[in-house]
């Protein structure tokens, strides 16, 4: 299993890192196979899996039951998970026992927490409890209605200086990683540079040190993506053929045929 320190040294090499969110035991498998480098059980399992409109209301509870069906499908891949919505916000000592719950409970090997500055005290708390921490700026879900909204950041002067402080912050307080997410190309390629820890990009171009998308966006389980997905797969055509040819020969008493019949 890759640590921390595998992907410290991805990034002194060059080596690109990939990430996929996921949800459950059999996707976690299929991305441990395909050798994805990390999984992180991100909290946008309340839109894609929960189908709500943000991600706001996922609890910790859920946030640990599918991290243990992901340990079980993916028991040799480092795991991330997201800390929900009001789980670090509160207090530190909040902090410190949610994420604590979350690595003794799931088996994950790192919690991942949304903001800058503002969360640095709680970085730094984590850290020193010996909890592993991946930062998450740019477009941060969890303030969606404090942002106006799911878009870009990072487009004017005084959104880039507070995104790349936030950076600068994340790093001196112990992450191992950042999540750069939907902020303009040219200002991720400044923060990889700047950055000895890794940057993970979504929506974010080519120059962050690895690229996160999530399962169902990459295999297109869903009929529109967002401009930065790309579809790897048309799995919502597949999966509706095999379900719409499923019917079809069970009302005409084609399946079960005799191959799939116990005599
Ligand atoms: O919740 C999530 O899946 C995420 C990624 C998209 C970075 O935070």
């Amino acid at each position: 299993m890759k640590t921390i320190l595998d992907f410290l040294k991805a990034k002194e090499e060059g080596k690109k890192i990939t990430m996929v969110s996921t949800y459950d035991y059999w996707s976690a498998r299929i991305c441990e196979e395909a050798g994805v480098d990390c999984i992180l059980v991100g909290d946008s399992l309340g839109m894609v899996v929960q189908g709500l409109e943000t991600t706001l209301p996922v609890s910790l509870e859920e946030m640990i039951y599918h991290s243990k069906a992901v340990r079980r499908g993916a028991k040799d891949t480092f795991i991330v998970v997201d800390m929900p919505f009001l789980t670090y916000q509160v207090s530190v000592e909040d902090a410190v026992a949610n994420a604590g719950r979350i690595l003794k409970e799931t088996g994950a090997n790192a919690v991942k927490i949304e903001g800058g500055e503002e969360v640095a005290t709680v970085v730094k708390k984590l850290v020193s409890a010996g909890i592993p921490v991946m930062g998450h700026i740019g477009l941060t879900p969890q303030s969606v209605h404090a942002l106006g909204g799911y878009r870009v950041q990072g487009r004017t002067h005084e959104e880039q200086k507070r995104i790349i402080k936030d950076a600068k912050i994340l790093e001196q307080s112990g992450v191992f990683a950042v999540v750069l997410e939907a902020v303009p190309s040219k200002l991720a390629k400044e923060i990889t540079e700047f950055l000895e820890v890794p940057t993970i990009g979504i929506g974010a171009g080519k120059y962050t040190d690895g690229q996160v998308l999530v399962f169902h966006d990459l295999l297109g389980f869903f009929d529109k993506s967002p401009k930065f997905v790309k579809r790897y797969l048309e799995g919502k055509k597949l999966f509706l053929q095999a379900l719409e040819k499923f019917k079809e020969e069970v009302e005409n008493q084609q399946f079960p045929d005799e191959e799939h019949t116990y005599g």
